[in-house]
């Protein structure tokens, strides 16, 4: 798949993003990119460079519909890579969600992650050589608390990747996941405790674990989206990538507590 010009569709493409740094790497090394984002102007530096751009709303069914129907009409009915980028994470201790805010994360997260892949199904179809990648993450694998619906829907990705990896490949489209380890990107914010929490005797590691644990690790975005852009238009790329900081320890760690169920044994203390 390396060599030729490939057509490329990708969503979550704000500057500052993975999608954003992939865009940019397919564009440079000469693929024709499709990028997408809630809004047109966050994706002004990709439109500058000739990469054509489109308004997306994930979770919108009627722009989902306009801009599978635009990208059909410009590549003659197919496309050979989908990649899902646009996703939300949220911290918050389960006990203060509200089923809204669920809904809302799982929406970005997964359910767009289908409908969109359900949209596109006839243009990969038409491809000889299609694939879909799934921006995923270690969160799948372990239970980080506080992040109770951000690792429930990459689970639940994880697992609609695996699936279809088997159920697609008869029609040679490769279903590649990557299981993600920290990149610097917009994604990790710092979080205030909600007033009231439970969780009220442990508010100073709470509101200081995202930037103390995953940001001071996370990796630059540009040779993360090098790599895996690499990888994914390999001949035979590998279906499951661990990428991003630390990716071999949250794979050694993912299989210990697999062997182990040494993870299911951690605690919070509240003193
Ligand atoms: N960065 C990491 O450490 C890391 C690790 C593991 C996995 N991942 C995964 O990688 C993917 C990309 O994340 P990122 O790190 O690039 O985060 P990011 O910088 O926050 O980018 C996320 C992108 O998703 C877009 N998005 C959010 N809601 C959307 C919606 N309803 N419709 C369309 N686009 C929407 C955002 O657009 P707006 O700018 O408009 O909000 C942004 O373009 C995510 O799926 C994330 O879970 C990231």
């Amino acid at each position: 798949m390396s060599t030729s010009k490939r057509t490329i569709f990708i969503t979550g493409c704000s500057a500052g993003s993975i999608g954003h740094a992939l865009a940019l790497t397919f564009h440079a090394r000469g693929h024709r990119v499709f990028a997408t984002a809630r809004t047109l102007d966050s994706m002004q530096e990709l439109h500058e460079k000739g990469i054509e751009t489109f308004k997306l709303d994930v979770c919108k069914t009627d722009e989902i519909q306009l801009v599978k129907a635009k990208v059909a009409e410009l590549t003659g009915g197919s496309l050979d890579l989908l990649v899902h980028s646009a996703g939300v994470f949220n911290q918050t201790p389960f006990s203060d969600l509200t089923m809204q805010r669920i809904r809302a994360e799982m929406d970005v997260n997964f359910f767009s992650v289908a409908e969109i892949t359900l949209a596109f199904l006839p243009l990969l179809l038409e491809s000889t050589d299609a694939r879909v990648l799934l921006l995923g993450s270690v969160a799948a694998y372990f239970p980080t608390p506080f992040y109770s619906i951000y690792n429930a829907s990459k689970a639940a990705m994880a697992q609609l990747g695996n699936t279809l990896r088997v159920e697609l490949a008869p029609f040679n489209i490769k279903v590649i996941q990557t299981l993600t380890g920290p990149v610097k990107t917009n994604i990790l914010k710092e979080e205030k405790l909600p007033p009231g929490s439970l969780y009220t005797p442990v508010k100073h590691s709470y509101e200081r674990s995202n930037p103390d644990v995953f940001g001071k690790a996370a990796i630059p975005v540009d040779g993360f989206a090098e790599q895996l852009a690499t990888e994914v238009l390999k001949k035979n790329p590998r279906y499951v990538i661990w990428n991003g900081a630390n990716a071999m320890v949250w794979r050694m760690l993912a299989t210990m507590s697999h062997a182990t169920g040494w993870i299911g044994s951690c605690r919070i203390r509240l003193v």
